[in-house]
């Protein structure tokens, strides 16, 4: 039986559940929520779709951790969001109380799992989940460069007016202010990005993309973006399941690599049924190198925070 575990039934969840299910890879995958009836009723309308849709993958939605067992998978996507008058480190104390809970759930009824991590600020929410499962550092990773390289190849289509699916965009480091893009390993139908794109032109699609998911907020007034991210938290999970061995960025434990050691940081790497089997090392320019660097030391001292709470 192979099952994939979405914990939080926001919309970033449940869009991700119905990817999933949508995909057929497994035969069941588990919506579980805090809030009573909500994942029930999300995982009956799901299924329901399935005769039209013309997939199997069973969704079932509950409270109760004991329905979750044996998953090969588990996303968590549990938290609250930002609320007016709440400080990052306010924030940073109630999703790291609800990550920690839920990973200790998890690991008691799926000890052998992969943990996907989404929950923000992601670079902290993936460490801890790292430090209180006790998995090997390789079964724990977070979801944040494929949405970045996706929102990036998106805005670089509009630009050029290339065909979407032509286009290989790459940010690494973290997410936000410490994203770092790479543009010298961009390409738009073969071609370097830096052949089709003026300099000026490629560092504004590189702020839009660093503040892609605040445009969305704007836009929406209420809550945040949930299609992109939930698209790159299940093509994770995919990659997991069916040991494709495919390379993505996502939050990956350093071990010298670009000689960064000792932080999860947003990386290429391999990812297959154990999770990240190695980190893929890219040719930076020596700029990228850089940046990179100074996004590790970004995400080392706001993991540093981590320790000013009490779990
Ligand atoms: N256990 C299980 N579910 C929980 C828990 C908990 N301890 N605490 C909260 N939740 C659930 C909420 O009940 C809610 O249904 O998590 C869900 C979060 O949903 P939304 O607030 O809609 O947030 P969403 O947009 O789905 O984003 C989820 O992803 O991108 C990040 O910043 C975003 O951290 C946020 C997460």
């Amino acid at each position: 039986m192979s099952r994939i575990t979405v914990v939080g039934a926001g919309k970033y969840g449940s869009t991700t559940v119905q990817r999933l299910a949508e995909w057929d890879i497994v035969e069941e995958v588990v919506l579980l929520d805090i809030v009573e009836d909500l994942p029930q009723g999300l995982a009956l309308d799901m299924n329901q779709s399935r005769p039209v849709m013309g997939n199997r993958t069973l969704v079932i939605g509950t409270n109760d951790y004991a329905d979750t067992a044996g998953s090969d998978v588990v996303i968590i996507t549990a938290g609250l969001p930002r609320k007016p008058g709440m400080s990052r480190m306010d924030l940073l104390e109630v999703n790291a109380k609800i990550v920690k809970s839920v990973t200790e759930e998890i690991v008691r009824y799926s000890p052998n799992a992969i943990l996907i991590v989404v929950t923000n600020p992601l670079d902290q929410m993936t460490t801890l989940a790292a430090e209180v499962s006790g998995f090997p550092r390789s079964r724990v990773f977070g979801q944040a460069g494929i949405l970045d390289s996706s929102r990036f190849a998106h805005f670089i289509s509009e630009a050029t007016g290339a065909d979407i699916q032509s286009i290989e965009a790459l940010t690494l480091g973290s997410h936000g202010k410490t994203m770092v893009p790479v543009p010298s390993l961009c390409r738009v139908d073969g071609k370097p990005l830096t052949e089709v794109l003026a300099p000026g032109t490629i560092d504004d699609l590189v702020k839009r993309t660093r503040k892609g998911g605040a445009e969305i907020v704007a836009l929406l007034k209420t809550g945040s973006a949930y299609y992109a991210p939930s698209a790159a938290a299940a093509c994770m999970a995919k990659a997991v399941i069916e040991d494709s061995g495919k390379h993505m960025p996502v939050c990956a434990w350093m071990e010298g690599e670009y000689g960064i050691d000792g932080v999860y940081l947003g990386v290429m790497a391999e990812v297959g049924a154990q999770g990240v089997r190695h980190i893929v090392v890219e040719a930076l320019t020596d700029e990228e190198q850089a940046a990179l660097v100074k996004a590790a030391e970004a995400v080392k001292a706001k993991v540093a925070d981590l320790d000013e709470i009490s779990l």
